[in-house]
């Protein structure tokens, strides 16, 4: 029997540290504890309902009553809990993942995939394998990263040094040598003051060039990026913008690495980010959506070509001495297998498109009532509403202002993710247009609170 409430709220956060957060400030002001949760709406220890606007973290794309995927890890667990994929065994799920993986990927030019315990594990084995293809190919200079500044890219050493927010950086340097960042495309604010922005994009690239050249093209291994940012504050870069990444990449020999552990599976409207955008990326890292969040799990995708380059090595090169005990985790295969079909069934990419078409245009309104809404944007179902203190200087709001937006939003019937001084929206994609008219009235809530 689970301990009772009493015992819950007591021992809240003493024993425990919780990621992302001080620790002296969870035992100040404990963290809601969440009980139960049915559709897309959670339930807290004491009874009080809230719409999930946060979609556990940007993870739980169909809701949190998808019986398939239940059923599909139960299953699992009775049949096989776990057996291991390193050289000389495998599964059923994980063979049969590997062949849903390829055809789900194959409009992306997508064709094996290498599997994660989660978005963290898929970034660094991206990253690894990135340099390796080189190394494989005699390339062996080729070893920095390249990356976007506001990027986010897990907390394991590699993503977290490719990561371009001094919030995960600063207490945790020095990172791994040889990564360097680019401006942002980002409208809001941007070193080159560039409102429109197609203009903006154009002026992205051509730093991306800039460091290209100064660092020797044949230094660089990769550049990754999410191809719309998530974590840094939902922020998406003008549609032209991947596309020129693409093509800088390709002429230099630098893979391009799509960051999709967000936008992957339908979020960004499209079932992935660069899909959406026109642009086949050589590797994809993937995680969070495709097991609905419910088993943790993740991968990389690789290109035609970066396949062909290990699959035909005759040297020790293309010996792939990464992997972790839990790759290919047979509950999370299952879990895995059973979502990707849900996830076509119910569209949730047109859904994602749909409703994020909805919302953008009422949140943007929500800017001619409260001088506090800085910035609107977003594109699917990741939103964010930028919340300053003023409006012509725009001041990042203040960290007790955004805590008392958040608590009128969930006194109010809806969850909210508050980031620095960011309002993040990211559903489940299977939302009604009720269920995105009360977030947005809970954002509303929030703002006149503040
Ligand atoms: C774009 C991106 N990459 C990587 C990660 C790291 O994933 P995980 O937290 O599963 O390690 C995240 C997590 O939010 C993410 O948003």
């Amino acid at each position: 029997m689970p301990r009772d409430a009493n015992f819950l709220k007591e021992n809240n956060a003493r024993h425990m540290w919780h990621p992302m957060a001080h620790p002296a400030e969870m035992i100040a002001n404990p963290p809601k504890i969440i009980t139960h949760a049915e559709g897309v709406t959670l339930t807290d220890v004491d009874g009080h309902r809230v719409i999930d606007a946060v979609g556990g973290l940007w993870n739980v794309n169909l809701g949190f009553s998808c019986q398939p995927i239940k059923d599909a890890i139960a299953a699992q667990l009775s049949d096989l809990p776990y057996y291991s994929a390193f050289r000389g065994t495998t599964h059923g799920p994980a063979i049969e993942l590997g062949y849903a993986l390829a055809d789900f990927f194959a409009p992306d030019g997508l064709v094996r995939s290498f599997l994660t315990s989660g978005g963290g594990d898929a970034v660094d084995t991206a990253l690894r394998l990135a340099r390796q293809y080189h190394k494989i190919r005699g390339q062996r200079d080729r070893i920095k990263f390249l990356s976007l500044k506001k990027g986010y890219h897990g907390t394991h050493w590699g993503g977290a040094s490719v990561n371009g927010n001094a919030n995960f950086r600063r207490n945790y340097e020095p990172l791994l040598p040889g990564c360097f960042h680019i401006p942002c495309p980002y409208t809001y604010r941007n070193p080159f003051g560039e409102t429109d922005p197609a203009r903006l994009a154009q002026l992205c690239a051509a730093a991306l060039e800039d460091e290209i050249a100064f660092q020797g093209a044949d230094t660089i291994a990769a550049f990754i990026m999410e191809p719309v940012l998530g974590a840094g504050g939902v922020i998406p870069p003008h549609d032209s913008f991947m596309p020129m990444v693409r093509d800088i990449c390709a002429r230099h020999g630098i893979l391009l690495i799509a960051d999709e552990v967000i936008t992957g599976f339908g979020r960004s409207g499209a079932w992935t980010g660069s899909r959406g955008v026109g642009v086949q990326p050589d590797m994809l890292c993937f995680a969070k959506a495709v097991t609905n969040g419910y088993f943790p799990f993740g991968g990389v995708m690789v290109s035609a070509g970066v396949a062909e380059v290990f699959e035909k090595d005759e040297t020790t090169f293309g010996m792939i001495g990464h992997g972790y005990t839990y790759s290919a985790h047979p509950v999370g295969a299952a879990a895995a297998l059973a979502t990707l079909p849900e996830l076509v069934r119910h569209d949730v990419a047109a859904n994602a498109a749909a409703r994020g078409a909805q919302m953008l245009p009422m949140l943007a309104a929500l800017k001619d009532r409260f001088d506090i809404a800085g910035d609107v944007r977003g594109k699917g179902l990741m939103m964010a509403v930028e919340v300053v203190s003023d409006r012509a200087t725009k001041t990042p709001m203040d960290k007790a202002t955004m805590g008392r937006i958040f608590e009128a939003a969930y006194a109010s019937g809806v969850m909210l993710r508050i980031s620095g001084h960011n309002i993040i929206m990211s559903p489940p994609l299977v939302i009604s247009p009720a269920e995105a008219k009360r977030i947005v009235a809970g954002v509303e809530a929030g703002l006149a609170a503040a």
